[in-house]
């Protein structure tokens, strides 16, 4: 196992990085840390989801590191919306749904017909990584399926260090959460999953208003496979508060559980006595929240029985953090 640093990788020669992604590599975003495979690599790209023990109909995300690589992969002409979007957003948290070219393979795709999801990420030397292979990589999110995203490799090095040769190392995301997944469905422009560029500011771009359809509908056909599955749990208990008496029912849980040691989740706003909890303090502002969220779950998830937090407002970075907060939740009071 080795830990290198991603501006380190230009110091390599092509021989070097080639043999590092002749398997699974951990490679860090602006977003959180991926389980990266050459997307022309099928053997690694099973091994994806092997090692995160996902389920094979939940396809991954495509990392391209230039507009010229992404026309190269997909059906057809970039839509006008999302050549807006791209004007605006990439590099950067936003991935978008495309129709994919029949050579991209059934694994990356999660055997989905013709659809794949690409982005652009923000960090340069990754962009000049993925130049140099010459071929995008595939990559989730490196945590174990069902567990929260990695913001930091020490998040993910005890679960990972026996089953990944490399990884790359380039302290904490700047954004930590996920990408925010936007596709035109059925010529309707639906946010399939929210995340750092919020509604808000796509709406903005394409001077429209977008449907959200971030939970899975049973009824209605899976649009992004992700939706069905247990997400970010904690091995511990997390409650969410919510409503005006969220700090009087917190306490009464907090004596109802007298004997765990209970966590908190905080914002900076809270100005009421949280002696009794170890805290977390998620910063004040919600880009820091959102840069904190996960590093928070897992750090108190260390110490404590039970983890608390109360509810967000959501719109803007509030309903991506949101989003992760209640599929993380075991109780919402
Ligand atoms: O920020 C991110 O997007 C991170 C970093 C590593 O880039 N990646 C990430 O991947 O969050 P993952 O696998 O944890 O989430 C990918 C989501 C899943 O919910 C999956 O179902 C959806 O994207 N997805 C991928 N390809 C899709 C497709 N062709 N159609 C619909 N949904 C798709
Ligand atoms: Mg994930």
């Amino acid at each position: 196992m080795k830990i290198i640093k991603l501006e380190e990788i230009k110091n390599l020669s092509n021989d070097e990085l080639f043999n590092y992604f002749k398997n699974v590599v951990v490679i860090p975003t602006e977003t959180v840390y991926g389980l990266a495979a050459r997307i022309d690599n099928e053997e690694a790209l099973k091994n994806i989801y092997k090692i995160k023990g996902r389920p094979s109909d939940n396809p991954l995300i495509v990392h391209v590191s230039s507009y010229e690589m992404l026309v190269n992969y997909i059906e057809g002409e970039v839509p006008v919306e999302y050549r807006k979007l791209i004007d605006k957003f990439w590099p950067g948290p936003l991935s978008l749904l495309f129709k994919a070219k029949n050579t991209i393979s059934k694994v990356v795709r999660g055997n989905m017909e013709t659809s794949v999801v690409i982005r652009m990420p923000k960090n340069k030397d990754l962009r000049n990584l993925i130049e140099r292979l010459g071929v995008p990589l595939a990559a989730p999110s490196a945590n174990k399926s069902g567990k929260p995203s990695p913001t930091e490799i020490s998040h993910i090095l005890d679960d990972l260090k026996n089953e990944v040769d490399i990884f790359i190392d380039d302290g904490r995301c700047t954004k930590g959460l996920e990408s925010t997944i936007f596709g035109i469905v059925d010529s309707k422009y639906v946010l399939l999953r929210p995340g750092s560029i919020t509604k808000e500011q796509i709406e903005e771009v394409l001077e429209t208003q977008i449907e959200v359809k971030i939970k899975a509908d049973l009824k209605d056909k899976i649009l992004c496979p992700g939706q069905k599955y247990k997400h970010y749990s904690p091995n511990h208990p997390l409650y969410i508060f919510k409503g005006d008496s969220w700090f009087i029912n917190m306490e009464n849980e907090r004596l109802n559980n007298e004997k765990k040691i209970v966590g908190l989740l905080k914002r900076g706003d809270i100005n009421l006595n949280i002696d009794n909890y170890i805290v977390y303090d998620l910063g004040s502002d919600l880009e820091t929240c959102a840069i904190n969220l996960f590093d928070g779950i897992i750090n108190l998830d260390k110490k404590c029985d039970i983890i608390f937090v109360k509810e967000f407002e959501e719109n803007d970075l509030g309903l991506a953090i949101m989003d992760r907060l209640n599929k993380a939740a075991t109780k919402i009071i």
